[in-house]
């Protein structure tokens, strides 16, 4: 898979291709390109932004400066995915997070301040993506967060401990959230590990995760 990122801070993304799973994948099942708006803009000084027509707080990212590096990059639009991290998106959830990871390419857009201008996402995104319902100061952590989430799904990824495990909206969970688990000591300041994972019955093991998992969802 080939993802590229346009940021106007590229450092955000260092420390994550330093560590599992996106280092695990780097140069094999995933090609990551970072690229900074600012090395591309067309306008003087490294200008990105600008104030918003109509008047009203805060920065605008411009739609000359990302067609600028899109142009750049790909020589124009390109015919893949094209995600705009904006809090008005579809809200990302495990669904969506397979849906891109079997995506050969995707582009990732991010804005600070106020956010796109409009054309942006209407003219030259293919997709809009939340990663909830609440604003943050940029889209560099959505991005991140979109990153983590795709590249957990890519062959190699994650390590065999990881990779044995029954997750969260998982279809092994039927969608729903994982049990709880619990590791040494088996008792600690009298908060004991439920019996049962201690008896080495695998069957009820297998039984009482079940239960806490549907339990839990229902919750
Ligand atoms: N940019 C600011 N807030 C965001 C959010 N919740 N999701 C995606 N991008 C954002």
């Amino acid at each position: 898979m080939q993802i590229d990122i346009f940021t106007l801070i590229p450092k955000a993304f260092e420390w994550m291709c330093e560590r599992r799973p996106l280092a695990a994948v780097l140069g094999e099942a995933l090609e990551l390109r970072v690229f900074n708006y600012r090395e591309t803009t067309p306008l003087s000084a490294r200008q990105v932004d600008d104030e918003p027509y109509g008047g009203g707080a805060g920065m605008v990212l411009r739609v000359d400066v990302v067609a600028a590096a899109l142009d750049a990059v790909y020589g124009g639009i390109p015919k893949r995915r094209l995600i705009a991290l904006t809090p008005q998106g579809r809200q990302l959830d495990q669904a969506l997070v397979e849906e891109l990871a079997v995506e050969e390419s995707l582009t990732l857009l991010t804005s600070r301040f106020e956010g796109f201008d409009e054309r942006i996402v209407e003219q030259i995104c293919s997709d809009r993506v939340s990663i909830g319902p609440y604003v943050l100061s940029g889209g560099e952590i959505p991005a991140m967060a979109l990153l983590d989430a795709v590249v957990r799904r890519l062959p190699g990824a994650l390590g065999s401990e990881e990779s044995g495990l029954i997750e969260s909206f998982s279809e092994e969970l039927d969608g729903g959230l994982e049990y709880p688990q619990y590791t040494r000591p088996a008792e600690f300041r009298g908060w004991k590990v439920p019996e049962v994972l201690l008896s080495g019955n695998h069957a009820r093991i297998e039984s009482w995760r079940r239960e806490q998992s549907r339990v839990r969802s229902a919750k």
